[in-house]
């Protein structure tokens, strides 16, 4: 069932149904999160057992934002280190996940056993209205994956969620995503910050609020945490997809001249193509407008019935770190 998120009401609802054990899908900036009270390890259980992840998978706990969210902090995590709180300051409310030390006895279902926890404050007023919501009822804070079943291409509007859960889920609709892809995930647990999964806030900008370098896990050495997001092949469309320079993607399409049919083509260069039978749509050439259609693309390429997405490689700027991840992961699977 989807409601209108801006409407009090629902937001009451979706506050009760998890207050009592239930799972909500609602918006953020990034996807829509799959959402349960992060301190119920049942109502966690039920996010795993809905997505089909993993249960040793761990999952990121939103919190909301002001000194509800500095509440929040201290009940999940250990004091933070100093370069952390810089980030907190610096991007809080906003797609920045950052993994820190949990505080032992809470949460511990959603962080999959594990001695830390991801913490995120979003910015989307929707997501921060039923974060409220739940903090005036008890509840600190809500462990939320991407509201997609495993392996599958995170959702950016409600209609997205309903394809992959049904019509029985709650969804709080609160438009399209802005951002489009998932939050910038900072590991903070390892004494130096750890870029884990790149996103709309970019390595430079971490480096510059955050006082510190970022560090690559190889150099610090410690067991990786268990990120699906980190897994290789990720965030896959049905059809195969490839990525190519935009002279082999004519090459290609040259080469199947009038016969080629199942393909959809997303590319910045103009293509041409003899067949009337190939899918094609612009890639922006702003990376932001690019990620905030990405996944909205594949799945419609996917609607279409394509068997074969063939992608443009975007720029090699860090700008486009994050799209060319989640791209490069999809063409992995
Ligand atoms: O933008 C986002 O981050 C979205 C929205 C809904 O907030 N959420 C999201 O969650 O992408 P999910 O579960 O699909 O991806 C979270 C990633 C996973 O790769 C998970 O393994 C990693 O964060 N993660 C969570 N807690 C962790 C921890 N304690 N240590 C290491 N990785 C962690
Ligand atoms: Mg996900």
């Amino acid at each position: 069932m989807i409601l209108d998120g801006t409407s009090p009401a629902a937001i009451d609802q979706a506050a009760r149904t998890l207050r009592d054990g239930g799972l909500v899908a609602f918006p953020t900036e990034t996807v829509y999160g799959l959402g349960a009270d992060a301190s119920s390890d049942a109502a966690v259980a039920g996010i795993f057992a809905a997505k089909g992840r993993p249960s040793d998978h761990p999952l990121i706990v939103h919190v909301a934002a002001g000194a509800r969210g500095t509440e929040a902090l201290a009940h999940f995590a250990r004091p933070l280190p100093d370069f952390a709180q810089k980030l907190v300051r610096a991007f809080w409310p906003g797609p920045l996940t950052l993994i820190v030390e949990r505080q032992p006895g809470v949460a511990a279902a959603s962080a999959g056993g594990q001695d830390t926890i991801g913490l995120r404050c979003p910015a989307h007023p929707v997501a921060q209205a039923l974060l409220a919501a739940c903090a005036g009822l008890g509840v600190h804070g809500l462990s939320g994956p991407s509201a997609n079943r495993f392996g599958r291409v995170s959702p950016t509007t409600a209609a997205h969620v309903q394809e992959e859960f049904g019509d029985e889920l709650l969804v709080l609709d609160g438009g399209a995503c802005e951002v489009g892809i998932e939050s910038t995930i900072v590991d903070c647990s390892r004494g130096a910050p750890v870029l884990l999964r790149p996103g709309a806030i970019t390595r430079n900008q971490i480096e510059a609020a955050g006082g510190e370098p970022l560090r690559s896990k190889e150099v610090l050495g410690a067991p990786d945490p268990r990120a699906s997001g980190t897994l290789e092949a990720h965030y896959a469309p049905s059809a195969k997809v490839r990525l190519m320079d935009a002279k082999a993607l004519q090459t290609g399409l040259d080469v199947l001249g009038a016969n080629a049919a199942n393909i959809a083509v997303w590319s910045r260069t103009v293509l041409s193509s003899r067949s009337q039978r190939i899918v094609q749509r612009r890639m922006p050439d702003d990376a932001a407008a690019a990620a905030q259609q990405l996944f909205a693309v594949l799945r419609d390429f996917d609607a279409q019935g394509v068997k074969l997405i063939w992608v443009e490689m975007p720029p090699a700027d860090a700008a486009w770190e994050g799209v060319r991840d989640r791209l490069t992961r999809a063409a992995a699977a």
